[in-house]
């Protein structure tokens, strides 16, 4: 049976090179992919200011954000962690947005003393702010209009806990401008993973619409509106890649007919995407460690929920290609799991793959944001290592893997 195929940026004969001597799994990423996609992105938003804060939650290598700062990107940070990762990547000022929620004060300490952007998630927090320290010049509020702007994941957004609601926008910002803030931005981040350009499109609109209503209300200019993340990718292989010069005119139109119309001066445009940036540049490479043959027949790899977790949370796709295989003779209906004590801990259900042996090696596509990041430790699974594939088509080790000190580090035994 045939099968749709993915590309892999490196030949089978470079990666059976590389396994000679690194052991599976490990993480594997794509700096070329990954300098493309932002210069795309960059390319097509060139009409307006425009800067693209890569969301460190995708993605939290220093090796790899500092990739996307040599590309001209900020960052968006929502922890501790994510604010020194940033902080210890180069990034400096006004290049680091905090964008978090629920947010401890030692976290706001921190951002204000790296001169990051604070985009507030709830406007109490304006207060308690204000009480303990000296409110920056630039400070942006993070929207929550409630309603559905139909994307899947994120739904109706009265059941969101993130942002500020309606009632309190405006007096949100009335309030920054009394305690003497004198630079404004607005954001939302109101859709996720989305395929649709038209519900993208939408949520440009409605911040454009949003910031004319704050700007007649209060008299106060937007220094940048940034419409968040949430740019799909086609995990599945038959999905198409988003047009973004086409996202990008429809944008332009109404930037130039909601915004300049109305007399704003021409606020900079923000986004902090991390799937469409790393996403489909990253890779986990895996080995078939049995085939059981039960009620249905089990692949077990030596990866599992705690190295990938989107398909157990989500049921998300990811396409694998079998190493050294011809993916155009997929005769086998497989269950691709790893080893934990959960019956979820499952990669892949019911896919059709060529036959696997022990020792397979398989790669899973689209795991550059989101994947790693979101492990854990349970059963006291270890977190691989992260390799990167440089522009030179070399491998780089750019984190070791996690080991049994490392995971008995913080007991006193
Ligand atoms: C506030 C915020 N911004 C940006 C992102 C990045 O989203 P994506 O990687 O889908 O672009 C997220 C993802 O959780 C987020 O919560």
């Amino acid at each position: 049976m045939r099968g749709l195929k993915k590309e892999l940026p490196f030949s089978e004969k470079e990666l059976n090179n590389l396994l000679k001597s690194v052991q599976t799994p490990f993480y594997l990423y794509d700096e070329k992919g990954i300098r493309n996609r932002i210069k795309t992105l960059k390319d097509a938003f060139s009409w307006a200011d425009f800067k693209e804060f890569f969301a460190v939650k995708a993605t939290p290598n220093p090796n790899i954000l500092k990739i996307t700062k040599e590309e001209g990107c900020g960052v968006d940070c929502s922890s501790m962690a994510e604010l020194v990762a940033a902080e210890k990547s180069g990034f400096v000022n006004n290049e680091i947005l905090f964008t978090s929620n629920d947010t401890p004060l030692q976290e706001y300490e921190k951002a204000l003393s790296l001169n990051a952007i604070l985009n507030l998630d709830d406007v109490s927090h304006i207060d308690l702010l204000k009480e303990k320290y000296k409110l920056p010049d630039l400070v942006s509020i993070r929207y929550n209009p409630g309603g559905d702007f139909g994307n899947e994941i994120i739904g109706n957004l009265k059941e969101s806990k993130f942002g500020v609601p309606k009632k309190d926008l405006i007096n949100g910002f009335a309030r920054l401008k009394d305690y003497g803030v004198k630079r404004f931005g607005l954001h939302a981040m109101l859709i996720s993973n989305e395929l649709n350009p038209q519900n993208i499109i939408k949520v440009a609109q409605f911040l454009f619409e949003t910031a004319v209503e704050v700007n007649k209300k209060l008299v106060i200019d937007f220094e940048f509106i940034n419409l968040g993340g949430g740019f799909g990718i086609p995990y599945k292989p038959e999905e198409t890649e988003l047009d973004i010069y086409y996202i990008s005119r429809q944008i332009k139109k109404l930037y130039e007919n909601v915004l300049l119309e109305n007399g704003l001066k021409p606020p900079k445009i923000y986004m902090e995407h991390g799937r469409y940036i790393t996403g489909p540049n990253g890779y986990l490479i895996t080995k078939v460690l049995h085939i059981k043959e039960s009620y249905k027949k089990y692949a077990g790899i030596d990866a599992n929920s705690a190295n990938l977790l989107r398909p157990a949370m989500y049921k998300a796709y990811h396409h694998i290609t079998v190493l050294n295989k011809n993916s155009d003779e997929k005769t086998e209906l497989y269950d691709v799991v790893g080893s934990l004590c959960e019956n979820n801990d499952k990669l892949a259900t019911d896919r059709l793959l060529p036959e696997l042996k022990r020792g397979d090696v398989l790669v899973f596509h689209d795991v550059g944001a989101h994947g790693y990041s979101m492990g854990y430790n349970y059963n006291g699974k270890l977190r691989s290592a992260e390799y990167l594939f440089t522009k030179d088509r070399a491998f780089k080790m750019i984190r070791r893997a996690e080991t049994l000190d490392d995971y008995f580090a913080t007991f006193d035994f």
